[in-house]
């Protein structure tokens, strides 16, 4: 039997280098391609690489029309909220026409299969709780609004052109694999995760909440995490589902939200000391609460989180960040 070959765009990013060690543990032969704008090529692993950009057309259709891959992932995206307002065209640029480039390049060389990096931002504020997939989508940033751009045109070539596509819609991604070396490596780092244990570790000077008067139990905003691996684990599955099922939109949390403070005691917790967050004002475009219903990912591709613990995953970046202060070296 043929080994299953699939190309992971962006696979030397945060999300993107979990899931490639991930498929290549499970025994895929795996091809990244990356720009390396935001990636990192010591988060590559068990993958063959080019460096390549989804905006430039032609060598991606010449790849594509030399290999022949049963599943495409595409991680490629710019996905900070903040920076989506004020810089609008970067993320149109960068992950609505950069993801028509790949559909293109995929209709030309007769490629059908592809698992998308959706969000949780395409559905804006919650109207109902937890976050069903038929949860109205009215996105309240550039960011939500490109992501749920591509899920359109993702119906669409599947209605036309017959490829197959999963819209994977991550709640908050968290945690890393330590024991391979991979962590989270933002830059700047705007993630509150690493942010609180890079303060825990004094590798940062200042910890800021972004306010406390929202409309919870402790006042900070609540979020669902979801652990890179597992999030992985759910691509995979998501791509064996696609025979049977051509269109998939799934949200990928775990049901259970913790706050800002919750994750701020979890960290202190973790390394043994009691961590005094500055409370700052509100960040723009943070809906007080964002948790998954995820029974329908659950049902469809028969899959449970199981590495989402938010004690472990602290204890994890924790770790990694012990491991490599300065992030990753290239
Ligand atoms: N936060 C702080 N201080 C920090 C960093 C974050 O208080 O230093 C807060 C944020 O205001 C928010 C919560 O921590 O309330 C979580 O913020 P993150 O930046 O870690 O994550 P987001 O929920 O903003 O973003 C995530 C993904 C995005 C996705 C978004 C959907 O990272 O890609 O969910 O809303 F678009």
């Amino acid at each position: 039997m043929s080994t299953t070959r699939i190309l992971v765009i962006g696979g030397a990013g945060y999300v993107g280098s979990h899931f490639t060690l991930c498929a290549s543990n499970a025994g895929l032969r795996v091809t990244v391609m990356d720009n390396l704008s935001k990636g990192h090529r010591g988060a590559l692993r068990g993958a063959e690489f080019f460096q390549g950009d989804l905006l430039e057309f032609e060598p991606l259709q010449a790849h594509l029309s030399r290999n022949r891959y049963h599943g495409i992932f595409h991680f490629a995206a710019n996905c900070l909220v903040g920076e989506s307002v004020s810089d609008p065209a970067q993320y149109y640029l960068n992950n609505v026409i950069a993801a028509f480039n790949m559909l293109e390049a995929m209709r030309y060389t007769n490629h059908d299969r592809v698992i998308f990096s959706s969000s949780c931002a395409v559905y804006g504020i919650p109207e109902t709780l937890p976050l069903k997939e038929d949860h109205p989508k009215n996105p309240v940033s550039p960011y939500g609004r490109t992501k749920l751009a591509v899920e359109w045109m993702l119906e669409d070539y599947c209605t036309a052109y017959g490829i197959r596509s999963a819209s994977l819609r991550y709640f908050n991604a968290a945690g890393c694999e330590p024991d391979d070396g991979l962590g989270e490596d933002h830059r700047p780092e705007t993630h509150l995760i690493p942010n609180v244990v890079r303060y825990a570790l004094k590798l940062q000077d200042d910890l800021v909440i972004f306010g406390n008067d929202y409309p919870t139990p402790d006042g900070t905003c609540i979020r669902d995490y979801i652990h890179v691996t597992d999030l992985a684990e759910a691509h995979l599955k998501a791509l064996e589902k696609l025979d049977s099922l051509p269109l998939l939109r799934l949200n990928l949390g775990t049901g259970r939200g913790f706050s800002n403070l919750d994750v701020v005691k979890a960290v202190g917790n973790a390394c043994g000391v009691s961590l005094k967050p500055e409370i700052g004002p509100r960040r723009p475009g943070d809906p007080p609460e964002l948790v998954a219903d995820s029974g329908e990912a659950f049902r469809v591709l028969d899959w449970r989180p199981t590495r989402s613990d938010l004690k472990s995953i602290c204890s994890e970046v924790l770790r990694w960040f012990s491991e490599h202060p300065e992030g990753y070296a290239e």
